[in-house]
């Protein structure tokens, strides 16, 4: 089967605070975005990258990825979902891909093991797949006043990484139903699961961390490569 990944990017990554935007911050001589996208276009079954940015995006073209020519780019759009969207009509238009990898951009630590893992579960069913970890911690509902107002359940909680394995139609219907209803998914499975389909848990890894927050890029640079920036 043919599978194409793609990378939003488009985010202003305001939860993190630095003045760079999140993908575009160093871990061990490259950006966040270049090791996401490195470690899918180097993969054996990945036929290709989309990148979908910012339309006043000014860092990707100053990286050695903004000069690589097999990296496709489209205009990213408002919300992450809209941004994965126009990704897709433009993997559909331009590769005809059966299969789409939708990885973020802040995640530089995917490896190799955790995309064999993903593809073997998921090219199986028109549901797809998605990278995931277990719940470690306790976890606790608040109430208005900041309290605990109950203990939630955590034996069949999982975390949703990236990449999320799916088939670019489905993928592309399912998004767009959402969004016509108003909706605005957090990831590709949302709109998945919302058109009826039951995507398959894959376990992810500790490495694959959205960077988030500053304490994040400090992991992702002692696990990448300290010092190498
Ligand atoms: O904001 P969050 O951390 O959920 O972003 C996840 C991914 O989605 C990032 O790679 C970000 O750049 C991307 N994104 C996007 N378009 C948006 C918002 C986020 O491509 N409008």
């Amino acid at each position: 089967p043919r599978v194409h990944a793609l990378v939003p990017a488009a985010g202003a990554g305001s939860r993190f605070g630095a003045e760079v935007p999140k993908q575009y911050l160093a871990v061990a001589g490259k950006a966040v975005i270049e090791h996401a996208v490195g470690v899918l276009a180097s993969h054996p079954a990945v036929e290709g990258v989309t990148v979908t940015l910012a339309p006043d995006d000014d860092y990707f073209v100053g990286l050695a990825l903004g000069a690589d020519p097999t990296i496709g780019v489209v205009a990213g759009g408002a919300t992450r979902a809209e941004s994965v969207l126009n990704g897709l009509a433009y993997i559909r238009d331009q590769h005809d891909a059966e299969w789409v990898l939708v990885h973020d951009a802040a995640r530089p630590g995917l490896d190799h093991a955790a995309i064999d893992r993903l593809l073997e579960a998921g090219l199986s069913s028109p549901d797809g797949a998605l990278l995931a970890l277990p719940i470690r911690d306790t976890l606790k509902r608040a109430d208005a006043d900041g309290c605990v107002a109950a203990t939630v359940d955590r034996e069949d909680l999982w975390a949703a990484q990236t990449p999320q394995l799916f088939p670019v139609q489905g993928l592309l219907d399912a998004l767009q139903a959402q969004l016509d209803a108003g909706e605005t998914p957090t990831d590709e499975a949302q709109a998945m699961e919302r058109a009826g389909a039951r995507p398959r848990l894959v376990m992810g890894s500790g490495m694959n961390l959205k960077v988030t927050w500053p304490e994040d890029l400090l992991a992702v640079r002692a696990w990448l490569g300290a010092g190498a920036d």
